[in-house]
Protein backbone atom coordinates (compact mmCIF):
# COMPACT_ATOMS: atom_id res chain seq x y z
CA UNK A 1 0.00 0.00 0.00
CA UNK A 2 1.76 3.17 -1.34
CA UNK A 3 0.72 5.27 1.67
CA UNK A 4 1.66 2.65 4.03
CA UNK A 5 5.37 2.91 2.87
CA UNK A 6 5.27 7.00 1.97
CA UNK A 7 4.34 7.15 5.92
CA UNK A 8 6.90 4.75 7.45
CA UNK A 9 9.51 6.11 5.49
CA UNK A 10 8.59 9.32 7.25
CA UNK A 11 9.83 7.76 10.63
CA UNK A 12 13.46 7.58 9.27
CA UNK A 13 13.75 10.58 7.83
CA UNK A 14 15.57 13.82 9.38
CA UNK A 15 14.32 16.13 11.81
CA UNK A 16 12.94 19.01 9.51
CA UNK A 17 12.65 22.64 11.53
CA UNK A 18 9.54 23.89 12.78
CA UNK A 19 8.28 26.84 10.80
CA UNK A 20 9.81 29.94 11.49
CA UNK A 21 7.06 30.93 13.60
CA UNK A 22 7.58 27.83 16.03
CA UNK A 23 11.40 28.14 16.14
CA UNK A 24 11.57 32.25 17.04
CA UNK A 25 10.37 30.89 20.88
CA UNK A 26 13.27 29.87 23.45
CA UNK A 27 13.23 26.60 25.18
CA UNK A 28 12.99 27.91 28.50
CA UNK A 29 10.14 30.09 27.80
CA UNK A 30 8.11 27.05 26.99
CA UNK A 31 9.09 25.62 29.89
CA UNK A 32 8.19 28.37 32.06
CA UNK A 33 4.58 28.56 30.69
CA UNK A 34 3.96 25.10 31.43
CA UNK A 35 5.74 24.63 34.54
CA UNK A 36 3.95 26.68 37.28
CA UNK A 37 0.94 23.75 36.36
CA UNK A 38 3.03 20.91 37.39
CA UNK A 39 3.49 18.64 34.70
CA UNK A 40 3.30 14.74 34.66
CA UNK A 41 5.90 12.72 34.57
CA UNK A 42 8.02 13.06 31.35
CA UNK A 43 7.11 16.58 30.72
CA UNK A 44 10.86 17.11 29.46
CA UNK A 45 10.84 14.59 26.45
CA UNK A 46 8.22 16.56 24.71
CA UNK A 47 9.47 18.85 22.00
CA UNK A 48 11.49 16.91 20.28
CA UNK A 49 10.60 17.90 16.88
CA UNK A 50 11.80 14.85 14.90
CA UNK A 51 9.27 12.68 13.13
CA UNK A 52 10.81 9.61 14.39
CA UNK A 53 10.97 11.19 17.97
CA UNK A 54 7.30 12.44 17.99
CA UNK A 55 5.85 8.98 16.56
CA UNK A 56 7.98 7.30 19.39
CA UNK A 57 5.97 9.13 21.67
CA UNK A 58 2.92 7.03 20.92
CA UNK A 59 4.51 3.94 21.63
CA UNK A 60 6.09 4.95 25.47
CA UNK A 61 4.33 3.62 28.52
CA UNK A 62 1.39 5.71 28.91
CA UNK A 63 1.30 7.92 31.61
CA UNK A 64 -1.10 7.31 34.50
CA UNK A 65 -4.15 9.75 34.61
CA UNK A 66 -4.32 11.72 37.68
CA UNK A 67 -7.70 11.02 38.44
CA UNK A 68 -9.66 8.41 40.00
CA UNK A 69 -13.16 7.36 38.15
CA UNK A 70 -15.77 7.72 40.71
CA UNK A 71 -19.29 7.47 38.80
CA UNK A 72 -20.39 5.27 36.31
CA UNK A 73 -23.78 4.51 36.85
CA UNK A 74 -26.63 6.20 35.42
CA UNK A 75 -27.65 9.64 36.99
CA UNK A 76 -31.63 9.29 37.49
CA UNK A 77 -33.84 11.75 40.16
CA UNK A 78 -30.66 12.77 41.34
CA UNK A 79 -29.34 9.02 42.15
CA UNK A 80 -26.93 7.08 40.64
CA UNK A 81 -28.64 3.86 40.03
CA UNK A 82 -27.63 0.39 37.71
CA UNK A 83 -29.52 0.10 34.10
CA UNK A 84 -32.43 -1.39 34.61
CA UNK A 85 -30.81 -4.72 32.94
CA UNK A 86 -28.03 -4.69 35.11
CA UNK A 87 -25.95 -4.36 31.94
CA UNK A 88 -22.31 -2.13 31.47
CA UNK A 89 -19.95 -1.28 28.49
CA UNK A 90 -16.62 -0.78 28.58
CA UNK A 91 -15.24 2.28 27.89
CA UNK A 92 -11.63 2.45 27.10
CA UNK A 93 -8.69 4.30 26.99
CA UNK A 94 -7.95 5.50 23.15
CA UNK A 95 -3.84 4.99 24.39
CA UNK A 96 -4.00 1.91 24.49
CA UNK A 97 -7.61 0.44 23.57
CA UNK A 98 -7.29 -1.09 27.58
CA UNK A 99 -10.74 -0.45 29.47
CA UNK A 100 -10.86 2.23 31.70
CA UNK A 101 -14.01 1.32 33.49
CA UNK A 102 -17.09 -0.02 32.84
CA UNK A 103 -20.36 2.07 32.86
CA UNK A 104 -24.37 1.12 33.17
CA UNK A 105 -25.60 0.93 30.05
CA UNK A 106 -28.87 2.48 30.21
CA UNK A 107 -31.80 1.59 27.26
CA UNK A 108 -35.15 1.80 26.48
CA UNK A 109 -36.20 0.79 30.19
CA UNK A 110 -33.87 3.74 31.66
CA UNK A 111 -34.58 6.67 29.18
CA UNK A 112 -38.37 6.15 30.42
CA UNK A 113 -37.36 6.09 34.06
CA UNK A 114 -35.08 9.50 33.10
CA UNK A 115 -37.81 11.22 31.28
CA UNK A 116 -40.53 10.23 34.36
CA UNK A 117 -38.20 11.83 36.72
CA UNK A 118 -37.34 14.78 34.48
CA UNK A 119 -41.10 15.06 33.64
CA UNK A 120 -41.62 15.13 37.36
CA UNK A 121 -39.61 17.85 38.42
CA UNK A 122 -40.76 19.92 35.33
CA UNK A 123 -44.47 19.77 35.80
CA UNK A 124 -44.44 19.68 39.99
CA UNK A 125 -40.48 20.21 40.88
CA UNK A 126 -39.09 23.39 42.21
CA UNK A 127 -36.74 24.45 39.56
CA UNK A 128 -39.40 26.10 36.95
CA UNK A 129 -41.14 27.37 39.93
CA UNK A 130 -38.11 29.16 41.60
CA UNK A 131 -37.03 32.61 40.78
CA UNK A 132 -34.66 33.13 37.60
CA UNK A 133 -32.15 35.11 39.88
CA UNK A 134 -32.00 31.21 42.27
CA UNK A 135 -31.61 29.74 38.79
CA UNK A 136 -29.38 31.53 38.12
CA UNK A 137 -27.03 31.11 41.11
CA UNK A 138 -27.46 27.62 40.83
CA UNK A 139 -25.84 27.75 37.81
CA UNK A 140 -22.45 30.18 39.19
CA UNK A 141 -22.42 27.88 42.01
CA UNK A 142 -21.36 25.12 39.33
CA UNK A 143 -19.22 27.00 37.41
CA UNK A 144 -16.81 27.80 40.39
CA UNK A 145 -17.19 23.88 41.95
CA UNK A 146 -16.16 23.77 37.87
CA UNK A 147 -13.23 25.56 38.32
CA UNK A 148 -12.56 23.57 41.94
CA UNK A 149 -12.18 20.41 40.55
CA UNK A 150 -10.53 21.66 37.06
CA UNK A 151 -7.85 18.86 37.43
CA UNK A 152 -9.66 16.13 37.59
CA UNK A 153 -12.42 16.78 35.53
CA UNK A 154 -9.60 17.51 32.65
CA UNK A 155 -7.71 14.42 33.49
CA UNK A 156 -11.14 12.52 33.02
CA UNK A 157 -11.55 14.22 29.60
CA UNK A 158 -8.06 13.33 28.37
CA UNK A 159 -8.45 9.93 29.66
CA UNK A 160 -11.77 8.79 28.42
CA UNK A 161 -11.27 11.09 24.62
CA UNK A 162 -7.63 11.03 23.86
CA UNK A 163 -7.59 15.13 23.49
CA UNK A 164 -4.36 16.79 25.28
CA UNK A 165 -4.22 17.42 29.00
CA UNK A 166 -3.17 20.87 27.82
CA UNK A 167 -6.85 21.07 25.83
CA UNK A 168 -8.91 20.01 28.69
CA UNK A 169 -7.34 22.11 30.97
CA UNK A 170 -5.98 25.00 29.64
CA UNK A 171 -9.46 25.38 27.45
CA UNK A 172 -11.81 22.99 27.51
CA UNK A 173 -12.75 23.41 31.44
CA UNK A 174 -12.28 26.87 31.52
CA UNK A 175 -14.70 27.35 28.66
CA UNK A 176 -17.08 25.00 30.75
CA UNK A 177 -17.60 27.33 33.53
CA UNK A 178 -17.79 30.21 31.24
CA UNK A 179 -20.69 29.23 29.49
CA UNK A 180 -22.30 28.24 32.25
CA UNK A 181 -21.63 31.95 33.43
CA UNK A 182 -22.94 33.22 30.11
CA UNK A 183 -26.30 31.04 30.48
CA UNK A 184 -26.64 31.96 34.56
CA UNK A 185 -26.83 35.53 33.23
CA UNK A 186 -29.49 34.75 31.22
CA UNK A 187 -31.22 33.34 33.15
CA UNK A 188 -32.87 36.31 34.69
CA UNK A 189 -33.11 38.25 31.69
CA UNK A 190 -35.65 36.78 29.40
CA UNK A 191 -38.56 38.24 29.80
CA UNK A 192 -41.68 38.75 27.29
CA UNK A 193 -43.81 41.30 25.40
CA UNK A 194 -46.42 43.32 25.97
CA UNK A 195 -48.17 43.96 22.15
CA UNK A 196 -50.39 46.42 21.01
CA UNK A 197 -53.89 45.30 19.41
CA UNK A 198 -56.44 46.52 17.12
CA UNK A 199 -58.97 46.49 19.36
CA UNK A 200 -59.77 47.11 23.59
CA UNK A 201 -57.15 43.82 24.28
CA UNK A 202 -54.36 43.63 26.51
CA UNK A 203 -51.51 41.20 25.05
CA UNK A 204 -49.01 39.68 26.56
CA UNK A 205 -46.36 37.34 24.81
CA UNK A 206 -45.05 35.10 27.24
CA UNK A 207 -41.55 33.10 27.41
CA UNK A 208 -42.27 29.76 28.81
CA UNK A 209 -39.77 26.82 29.60
CA UNK A 210 -40.59 24.24 26.80
CA UNK A 211 -40.44 21.14 29.29
CA UNK A 212 -38.54 18.37 29.09
CA UNK A 213 -35.89 18.44 26.89
CA UNK A 214 -33.83 14.90 25.19
CA UNK A 215 -30.36 16.29 24.72
CA UNK A 216 -27.85 13.86 22.79
CA UNK A 217 -24.53 14.59 22.51
CA UNK A 218 -20.76 13.21 20.56
CA UNK A 219 -18.03 12.20 21.54
CA UNK A 220 -15.32 14.73 20.52
CA UNK A 221 -16.48 17.36 22.69
CA UNK A 222 -18.34 15.69 25.77
CA UNK A 223 -17.67 18.69 28.26
CA UNK A 224 -18.12 21.58 25.35
CA UNK A 225 -21.70 19.83 24.46
CA UNK A 226 -22.55 19.51 27.96
CA UNK A 227 -22.31 23.26 28.46
CA UNK A 228 -23.85 24.02 25.01
CA UNK A 229 -26.41 22.10 25.63
CA UNK A 230 -27.29 22.16 29.12
CA UNK A 231 -26.64 26.03 30.13
CA UNK A 232 -29.56 26.83 28.04
CA UNK A 233 -32.05 24.38 28.88
CA UNK A 234 -31.48 24.69 32.79
CA UNK A 235 -31.45 28.78 32.31
CA UNK A 236 -34.62 28.49 31.20
CA UNK A 237 -35.96 26.02 33.63
CA UNK A 238 -36.26 23.29 31.75
CA UNK A 239 -35.65 19.73 33.39
CA UNK A 240 -33.15 17.41 30.74
CA UNK A 241 -32.20 13.93 29.89
CA UNK A 242 -28.87 13.60 28.79
CA UNK A 243 -27.47 10.86 26.88
CA UNK A 244 -23.73 11.01 26.12
CA UNK A 245 -21.58 9.05 23.33
CA UNK A 246 -20.96 5.70 24.20
CA UNK A 247 -17.01 6.25 23.96
CA UNK A 248 -16.68 9.13 26.44
CA UNK A 249 -19.42 9.21 29.26
CA UNK A 250 -17.33 9.61 32.02
CA UNK A 251 -16.74 13.50 32.45
CA UNK A 252 -20.57 14.38 31.75
CA UNK A 253 -21.40 12.12 35.14
CA UNK A 254 -18.70 13.73 37.19
CA UNK A 255 -19.93 17.33 36.71
CA UNK A 256 -23.53 16.62 36.47
CA UNK A 257 -22.50 15.21 40.23
CA UNK A 258 -20.85 18.67 40.78
CA UNK A 259 -24.51 20.45 39.31
CA UNK A 260 -26.00 19.08 42.20
CA UNK A 261 -23.50 19.81 44.76
CA UNK A 262 -24.64 23.41 43.33
CA UNK A 263 -28.26 22.90 44.66
CA UNK A 264 -29.70 21.72 41.38
CA UNK A 265 -33.12 19.66 42.35
CA UNK A 266 -33.31 15.90 42.01
CA UNK A 267 -34.57 15.08 38.21
CA UNK A 268 -33.70 18.39 36.49
CA UNK A 269 -30.76 16.62 35.23
CA UNK A 270 -30.71 13.12 34.38
CA UNK A 271 -28.11 11.72 32.46
CA UNK A 272 -27.85 7.82 30.84
CA UNK A 273 -24.97 6.27 29.35
CA UNK A 274 -25.55 4.05 26.39
CA UNK A 275 -25.26 3.97 22.70
CA UNK A 276 -27.57 5.09 19.24
CA UNK A 277 -30.09 2.52 18.44
CA UNK A 278 -31.40 2.01 22.04
CA UNK A 279 -30.61 4.42 24.61
CA UNK A 280 -30.55 7.59 21.86
CA UNK A 281 -33.24 6.56 19.81
CA UNK A 282 -35.56 5.60 22.84
CA UNK A 283 -35.20 9.65 24.06
CA UNK A 284 -36.16 10.65 20.57
CA UNK A 285 -39.06 8.70 20.36
CA UNK A 286 -40.19 9.39 23.67
CA UNK A 287 -43.81 11.31 23.81
CA UNK A 288 -42.45 12.78 27.19
CA UNK A 289 -39.80 14.55 25.80
CA UNK A 290 -41.18 18.39 24.45
CA UNK A 291 -37.32 19.11 22.46
CA UNK A 292 -34.68 17.71 20.79
CA UNK A 293 -30.62 18.92 20.38
CA UNK A 294 -28.37 16.18 19.11
CA UNK A 295 -24.84 17.06 17.55
CA UNK A 296 -23.06 14.24 16.00
CA UNK A 297 -23.01 12.66 12.24
CA UNK A 298 -25.46 13.91 9.51
CA UNK A 299 -26.80 10.35 9.32
CA UNK A 300 -27.36 9.59 12.76
CA UNK A 301 -28.56 13.57 12.64
CA UNK A 302 -31.75 12.42 9.91
CA UNK A 303 -32.24 9.34 12.36
CA UNK A 304 -33.08 11.86 14.79
CA UNK A 305 -35.24 14.19 13.21
CA UNK A 306 -37.32 11.14 11.82
CA UNK A 307 -38.33 9.63 15.10
CA UNK A 308 -38.59 13.14 16.06
CA UNK A 309 -41.41 13.36 13.61
CA UNK A 310 -42.75 10.10 14.15
CA UNK A 311 -43.41 9.89 17.47
CA UNK A 312 -44.44 13.45 19.07
CA UNK A 313 -43.22 16.12 16.83
CA UNK A 314 -41.08 17.87 19.23
CA UNK A 315 -38.93 20.35 17.66
CA UNK A 316 -35.51 19.49 16.70
CA UNK A 317 -31.96 21.36 17.08
CA UNK A 318 -29.25 19.50 15.37
CA UNK A 319 -25.13 20.47 15.11
CA UNK A 320 -24.41 18.20 12.37
CA UNK A 321 -20.66 17.74 9.97
CA UNK A 322 -19.56 19.69 7.62
CA UNK A 323 -16.62 20.26 4.90
CA UNK A 324 -15.21 23.50 5.99
CA UNK A 325 -13.47 25.30 3.53
CA UNK A 326 -10.29 27.51 4.52
CA UNK A 327 -8.85 29.93 1.46
CA UNK A 328 -6.11 31.30 1.17
CA UNK A 329 -5.75 34.52 -0.96
CA UNK A 330 -2.45 34.94 -2.87
CA UNK A 331 -1.90 38.29 -0.75
CA UNK A 332 -1.68 36.21 2.26
CA UNK A 333 1.23 35.58 4.47
CA UNK A 334 2.23 32.32 3.74
CA UNK A 335 3.78 31.34 7.00
CA UNK A 336 0.92 32.16 8.83
CA UNK A 337 -1.82 30.96 6.84
CA UNK A 338 0.44 27.39 6.59
CA UNK A 339 0.09 27.74 10.54
CA UNK A 340 -3.71 28.64 10.78
CA UNK A 341 -4.50 26.00 8.15
CA UNK A 342 -2.61 23.36 9.75
CA UNK A 343 -4.94 24.06 13.19
CA UNK A 344 -8.01 24.31 11.44
CA UNK A 345 -7.58 21.16 10.18
CA UNK A 346 -5.81 19.53 12.77
CA UNK A 347 -7.62 20.93 16.04
CA UNK A 348 -8.67 18.66 18.63
CA UNK A 349 -5.10 17.99 19.60
CA UNK A 350 -2.98 20.81 20.19
CA UNK A 351 -1.38 22.38 23.06
CA UNK A 352 -0.26 25.06 25.14
CA UNK A 353 3.18 25.25 23.03
CA UNK A 354 1.16 26.88 20.07
CA UNK A 355 -0.49 29.06 22.30
CA UNK A 356 3.00 30.75 23.51
CA UNK A 357 4.39 31.00 20.12
CA UNK A 358 1.28 32.45 18.45
CA UNK A 359 1.06 34.81 21.34
CA UNK A 360 4.25 35.34 20.46
CA UNK A 361 4.59 36.34 17.28
CA UNK A 362 1.55 38.23 17.83
CA UNK A 363 -0.47 36.69 14.93
CA UNK A 364 -4.36 36.71 15.28
CA UNK A 365 -3.85 39.08 18.51
CA UNK A 366 -7.86 39.26 18.66
CA UNK A 367 -10.06 36.51 19.86
CA UNK A 368 -6.75 34.83 20.50
CA UNK A 369 -8.17 33.05 23.78
CA UNK A 370 -11.51 31.71 22.26
CA UNK A 371 -9.79 30.57 19.58
CA UNK A 372 -7.01 28.70 20.74
CA UNK A 373 -8.89 25.79 22.03
CA UNK A 374 -10.21 24.74 19.14
CA UNK A 375 -6.72 24.17 17.75
CA UNK A 376 -6.34 20.80 19.51
CA UNK A 377 -8.23 18.21 18.16
CA UNK A 378 -6.63 15.38 16.54
CA UNK A 379 -8.93 16.76 13.06
CA UNK A 380 -12.17 15.37 15.06
CA UNK A 381 -14.30 18.42 14.66
CA UNK A 382 -17.21 19.12 12.86
CA UNK A 383 -16.18 22.65 11.85
CA UNK A 384 -12.41 21.29 10.84
CA UNK A 385 -11.07 23.61 7.85
CA UNK A 386 -10.93 20.13 5.40
CA UNK A 387 -10.72 21.67 2.54
CA UNK A 388 -8.05 23.68 2.19
CA UNK A 389 -8.12 26.29 -1.16
CA UNK A 390 -4.85 27.74 -1.87
CA UNK A 391 -4.35 30.65 -4.39
CA UNK A 392 -2.30 28.84 -7.51
CA UNK A 393 0.18 31.93 -6.77
CA UNK A 394 1.57 30.52 -3.14
CA UNK A 395 0.47 27.15 -4.08
CA UNK A 396 3.66 25.47 -4.05
CA UNK A 397 5.08 27.25 -1.03
CA UNK A 398 1.87 26.79 0.78
CA UNK A 399 2.04 23.04 0.09
CA UNK A 400 6.09 22.40 1.07
CA UNK A 401 5.56 24.57 4.16
CA UNK A 402 2.15 22.61 4.85
CA UNK A 403 4.57 19.59 4.47
CA UNK A 404 6.84 20.66 6.73
CA UNK A 405 4.65 21.72 9.67
CA UNK A 406 3.19 18.55 9.69
CA UNK A 407 5.87 16.79 9.84
CA UNK A 408 6.67 18.53 12.92
CA UNK A 409 3.54 17.98 14.77
CA UNK A 410 3.99 15.99 18.00
CA UNK A 411 1.98 13.23 18.24
CA UNK A 412 2.21 11.02 21.73
CA UNK A 413 0.41 10.49 24.89
CA UNK A 414 -2.15 13.26 25.32
CA UNK A 415 -1.06 13.32 29.38
CA UNK A 416 2.20 14.55 28.18
CA UNK A 417 3.16 18.07 28.15
CA UNK A 418 4.30 19.41 24.39
CA UNK A 419 2.53 16.68 22.91
CA UNK A 420 0.34 18.35 19.75
CA UNK A 421 -1.91 15.27 18.96
CA UNK A 422 -2.81 12.63 20.96
CA UNK A 423 -4.89 9.50 19.14
CA UNK A 424 -7.87 9.31 17.41
CA UNK A 425 -11.30 8.07 19.67
CA UNK A 426 -11.51 4.67 19.32
CA UNK A 427 -10.76 1.62 16.62
CA UNK A 428 -13.81 2.46 14.23
CA UNK A 429 -12.95 6.01 13.84
CA UNK A 430 -8.78 4.94 13.26
CA UNK A 431 -9.99 2.50 10.31
CA UNK A 432 -12.02 4.98 9.14
CA UNK A 433 -9.71 7.52 8.44
CA UNK A 434 -7.18 5.02 7.04
CA UNK A 435 -9.64 4.08 4.05
CA UNK A 436 -10.07 7.76 3.55
CA UNK A 437 -6.02 7.94 3.22
CA UNK A 438 -6.02 4.92 1.03
CA UNK A 439 -8.98 6.54 -1.07
CA UNK A 440 -6.84 9.64 -1.78
CA UNK A 441 -3.84 7.60 -2.87
CA UNK A 442 -5.89 5.78 -4.84
CA UNK A 443 -7.99 8.40 -6.33
CA UNK A 444 -4.61 10.55 -7.73
CA UNK A 445 -4.27 13.13 -4.71
CA UNK A 446 -0.43 13.41 -3.53
CA UNK A 447 0.48 11.94 -0.14
CA UNK A 448 3.02 14.72 0.87
CA UNK A 449 2.70 14.02 4.49
CA UNK A 450 1.79 10.61 7.44
CA UNK A 451 -0.48 9.06 5.85
CA UNK A 452 -0.25 5.71 8.36
CA UNK A 453 -0.42 4.78 11.97
CA UNK A 454 1.83 6.12 14.49
CA UNK A 455 2.95 4.14 17.16
CA UNK A 456 2.22 -0.13 17.31
CA UNK A 457 -0.55 0.73 19.69
CA UNK A 458 -3.80 2.48 20.33
CA UNK A 459 -5.24 4.59 17.94
CA UNK A 460 -2.46 7.16 16.71
CA UNK A 461 -2.48 8.56 13.30
CA UNK A 462 0.41 10.63 11.70
CA UNK A 463 -0.90 14.35 10.64
CA UNK A 464 -1.76 13.44 6.99
CA UNK A 465 -1.53 15.84 3.83
CA UNK A 466 -2.43 15.10 0.41
CA UNK A 467 -1.73 17.69 -2.21
CA UNK A 468 -3.24 17.93 -5.49
CA UNK A 469 -6.54 16.90 -4.58
CA UNK A 470 -9.63 17.32 -6.96
CA UNK A 471 -12.84 18.43 -5.48
CA UNK A 472 -15.14 14.90 -7.02
CA UNK A 473 -11.98 13.35 -4.76
CA UNK A 474 -13.85 11.42 -1.97
CA UNK A 475 -11.38 12.93 0.33
CA UNK A 476 -12.65 16.24 -0.70
CA UNK A 477 -16.36 15.87 -0.59
CA UNK A 478 -16.55 13.35 2.85
CA UNK A 479 -16.28 14.38 6.60
CA UNK A 480 -12.63 12.44 7.42
CA UNK A 481 -12.81 13.32 11.09
CA UNK A 482 -9.29 12.50 11.55
CA UNK A 483 -5.59 14.07 10.81
CA UNK A 484 -5.73 14.76 7.18
CA UNK A 485 -5.18 18.05 5.51
CA UNK A 486 -6.30 17.94 1.68
CA UNK A 487 -4.80 21.23 -0.20
CA UNK A 488 -6.57 22.10 -3.46
CA UNK A 489 -5.47 25.05 -5.59
CA UNK A 490 -7.71 27.78 -7.31
CA UNK A 491 -7.81 30.44 -9.25
CA UNK A 492 -10.26 33.12 -8.49
CA UNK A 493 -12.28 34.54 -6.10
CA UNK A 494 -15.53 33.76 -7.95
CA UNK A 495 -14.35 30.35 -8.72
CA UNK A 496 -13.38 29.16 -5.05
CA UNK A 497 -16.74 30.54 -4.13
CA UNK A 498 -18.46 28.52 -6.51
CA UNK A 499 -16.37 25.36 -5.38
CA UNK A 500 -16.58 25.99 -1.74
CA UNK A 501 -20.33 25.74 -1.83
CA UNK A 502 -20.30 23.15 -4.02
CA UNK A 503 -20.53 20.87 -0.94
CA UNK A 504 -23.66 19.68 0.60
CA UNK A 505 -22.35 21.09 3.99
CA UNK A 506 -22.24 24.47 5.10
CA UNK A 507 -21.05 24.53 8.54
CA UNK A 508 -17.98 26.97 8.67
CA UNK A 509 -15.24 28.29 6.15
CA UNK A 510 -12.29 30.11 6.80
CA UNK A 511 -10.76 33.02 4.24
CA UNK A 512 -7.57 34.21 5.03
CA UNK A 513 -6.51 37.73 3.09
CA UNK A 514 -5.26 41.18 3.56
CA UNK A 515 -8.20 42.58 0.97
CA UNK A 516 -11.16 43.58 2.87
CA UNK A 517 -13.22 43.49 -1.00
CA UNK A 518 -12.40 39.75 -0.94
CA UNK A 519 -12.92 38.95 2.94
CA UNK A 520 -16.60 40.94 2.52
CA UNK A 521 -17.45 39.20 -0.91
CA UNK A 522 -16.74 35.52 -0.02
CA UNK A 523 -18.23 36.21 3.77
CA UNK A 524 -21.29 37.23 2.22
CA UNK A 525 -21.27 34.64 -0.52
CA UNK A 526 -20.52 31.27 1.67
CA UNK A 527 -23.17 29.06 2.30
CA UNK A 528 -22.35 28.62 6.30
CA UNK A 529 -23.31 28.92 9.49
CA UNK A 530 -20.07 30.77 10.27
CA UNK A 531 -17.17 32.54 8.59
CA UNK A 532 -13.88 33.42 10.05
CA UNK A 533 -11.94 35.91 8.62
CA UNK A 534 -8.17 35.68 9.40
CA UNK A 535 -8.88 33.91 12.17
CA UNK A 536 -10.41 30.38 12.41
CA UNK A 537 -12.25 28.57 15.28
CA UNK A 538 -13.14 31.65 17.55
CA UNK A 539 -16.11 29.79 20.09
CA UNK A 540 -17.57 32.89 22.44
CA UNK A 541 -20.01 31.97 24.78
CA UNK A 542 -22.05 34.93 22.76
CA UNK A 543 -21.64 33.71 19.20
CA UNK A 544 -24.06 31.78 17.50
CA UNK A 545 -23.02 28.61 15.84
CA UNK A 546 -24.85 25.75 13.25
CA UNK A 547 -24.77 25.18 9.88
CA UNK A 548 -26.50 25.48 6.49
CA UNK A 549 -28.04 22.63 4.45
CA UNK A 550 -27.01 19.40 5.56
CA UNK A 551 -25.34 20.77 8.40
CA UNK A 552 -28.05 21.40 10.94
CA UNK A 553 -30.72 22.67 11.79
CA UNK A 554 -31.15 25.74 14.49
CA UNK A 555 -28.25 27.58 16.37
CA UNK A 556 -26.70 27.40 19.84
CA UNK A 557 -24.93 29.32 22.17
CA UNK A 558 -25.76 33.23 22.52
CA UNK A 559 -28.79 34.43 22.96
CA UNK A 560 -30.19 32.23 19.95
CA UNK A 561 -29.70 29.03 22.33
CA UNK A 562 -32.28 30.46 24.61
CA UNK A 563 -34.96 29.81 21.65
CA UNK A 564 -34.37 26.57 21.11
CA UNK A 565 -35.50 25.69 25.06
CA UNK A 566 -38.19 28.59 24.73
CA UNK A 567 -41.64 28.36 23.79
CA UNK A 568 -44.03 31.44 22.92
CA UNK A 569 -47.06 31.90 24.56
CA UNK A 570 -49.74 35.27 23.96
CA UNK A 571 -52.06 36.04 26.75
CA UNK A 572 -54.87 37.74 25.16
CA UNK A 573 -57.31 39.69 27.85
CA UNK A 574 -60.13 42.07 27.29
CA UNK A 575 -59.37 45.97 28.74
CA UNK A 576 -62.74 47.86 29.95
CA UNK A 577 -62.92 51.47 29.68
CA UNK A 578 -59.05 51.59 28.65
CA UNK A 579 -56.88 54.68 29.14
CA UNK A 580 -54.71 54.03 25.79
CA UNK A 581 -54.86 51.54 23.37
P1 LIG B 1 -23.03 9.56 15.72
O1 LIG B 1 -23.63 10.76 15.10
O2 LIG B 1 -23.65 8.24 15.37
O3 LIG B 1 -23.04 9.70 17.32
C1 LIG B 1 -23.32 10.89 18.00
C2 LIG B 1 -24.30 10.61 19.13
O4 LIG B 1 -25.51 10.10 18.57
C3 LIG B 1 -23.84 9.56 20.13
O5 LIG B 1 -24.26 9.91 21.42
C4 LIG B 1 -24.57 8.32 19.67
O6 LIG B 1 -24.76 7.36 20.70
C5 LIG B 1 -25.88 8.90 19.22
N1 LIG B 1 -26.62 8.06 18.28
C6 LIG B 1 -26.15 7.19 17.37
N2 LIG B 1 -27.15 6.59 16.72
C7 LIG B 1 -28.30 7.08 17.21
C8 LIG B 1 -29.68 6.83 16.95
N3 LIG B 1 -30.08 5.93 16.05
N4 LIG B 1 -30.60 7.53 17.64
C9 LIG B 1 -30.22 8.44 18.56
N5 LIG B 1 -28.94 8.69 18.87
C10 LIG B 1 -27.98 8.03 18.20
O7 LIG B 1 -21.50 9.56 15.36
P2 LIG B 1 -20.39 8.40 15.51
O8 LIG B 1 -20.93 7.10 15.00
O9 LIG B 1 -19.87 8.44 16.89
O10 LIG B 1 -19.26 8.94 14.52
C11 LIG B 1 -19.38 8.70 13.12
C12 LIG B 1 -19.00 9.92 12.34
O11 LIG B 1 -19.87 10.98 12.67
C13 LIG B 1 -17.63 10.48 12.62
O12 LIG B 1 -16.65 9.84 11.89
C14 LIG B 1 -17.78 11.91 12.21
O13 LIG B 1 -17.60 12.03 10.82
C15 LIG B 1 -19.21 12.22 12.55
N6 LIG B 1 -19.32 12.95 13.82
C16 LIG B 1 -19.56 14.27 13.76
C17 LIG B 1 -19.64 15.01 14.90
C18 LIG B 1 -19.87 16.47 14.85
O14 LIG B 1 -19.59 17.17 15.83
N7 LIG B 1 -20.38 16.99 13.76
C19 LIG B 1 -19.46 14.41 16.23
C20 LIG B 1 -19.27 12.98 16.20
C21 LIG B 1 -19.20 12.30 15.02
MG1 LIG C 1 -13.31 6.27 26.20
Amino acid sequence: MAARRAASSILSRRPIPRPVAASSIGESALLGAGSARGWLPGALHRFSSAPAAAAAAATEEPIQPPVDVKYTKLLINGNFVDAASGRTFATVDPRTGDVIAHVAEGDAEDINRAVAAARRAFDEGPWPRMTAYERCRVLLRFADLIEQHAEEIAALETWDGGKTLEQTRGMEVPMVARYMRYYAGWADKIHGLVVPADGPHHVQVLHEPIGVAGQIIPWNFPLLMFAWKVGPALACGNAVVLKTAEQTPLSALFVASLLHEAGLPEGVLNVVSGFGPTAGAALCSHMGVDKLAFTGSTGTGKIVLELAARSNLKPVTLELGGKSPFIVMDDADVDQAVELAHRALFFNQVCRYVHDVLRAIALLATSFDSFLWFVLEQGQCCCAGSRTFVHERVYDEFVEKSKARALNRVVGDPFRRGVEQGPQIDGEQFKKILRYVQSGVDSGATLVAGGDRAGSRGFYIQPTVFADVKDEMKIAQEEIFGPVQTILKFSTVEEVVRRANDSPYGLAAGVFTQRLDAANTMARALRVGTVWVNTYDVFDAAVPFGGYKMSGVGREKGVYSLRNYLQTKAVVTPIKDAAWL
